[in-house]
């Protein structure tokens, strides 16, 4: 009997004004061709200006704008996109704001947030981009990495789906940590993604 071909699962990347879109880039990437029956179906940038948006033209991915500056209107219009979209799952990258307890307990899809550390340590309010390499590096850590979780009602504080160490003792500087957990993001985040969606 011929098997049924999987319906394929549609993603929204949400990210923020300033965002590079690396992390979408390798989602699309791991996804493109077919591979996983998995696709970026949406990109919400808080920011008509972000560098994302050419990089989600050039790659056919719909954006739409939503400004951020009222929380409660951002999720209003955001829950209405995901509807539209028909979305199966969100995945914050570099998206700084804390979405309410509300809109995470009434939605029915998992989301998730990509962190440049290995949580539970250099997470939480005011941890991200370069600060939370600072602290690595000013720590003296041997090892850091990259960790996905689901967002709860704190930041950085939901269940790990995937976390992946390297070693640093070769990196001088914070930008040397950072450029060295952005290749395990980006190696990562696709992997955690099939995970939470039972895709094998
Ligand atoms: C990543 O470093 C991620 O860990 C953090 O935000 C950054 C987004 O980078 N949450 P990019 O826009 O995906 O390049």
């Amino acid at each position: 009997m011929a098997g049924i071909a999987p319906q394929t699962r549609r993603i929204a990347v949400v990210t923020s004004g300033n965002s590079r879109g690396s992390n979408l880039r390798a989602i699309h990437d791991a996804f493109r061709n077919g591979a996983y029956p998995v696709e970026i179906a949406l990109c919400i940038v808080t920011k008509r200006s972000a560098p994302i948006v050419t990089l989600c033209q050039d790659k056919g991915i719909p954006v739409e704008f939503i400004s951020s500056k009222d929380l409660s209107t951002f999720e209003t219009k955001l829950r209405s996109l995901l509807d539209e979209y028909q979305i199966d799952l969100i995945a914050l990258a570099g998206f700084l704001k804390k979405l309410s307890i509300s809109f995470i307990r009434d939605l029915t899809i998992p989301i998730l947030n990509i962190h440049p550390a290995l949580l539970p340590r250099y997470g939480g309010e005011g941890m991200y981009g370069i600060k939370v390499h600072d602290a690595v590096f000013a720590a003296r850590e041997k090892r850091s990495g990259a960790t996905v979780h689901y967002v709860n009602r704190d930041y950085d504080s939901g269940r790990v789906v995937l976390q992946e160490a390297i070693d640093i003792t070769d990196c001088t500087s914070p930008q040397d940590i950072a450029a060295k957990v952005l290749k395990v993001e980006h190696h990562i985040y696709a992997k955690a993604i099939l995970k939470v969606l039972k895709i094998h």
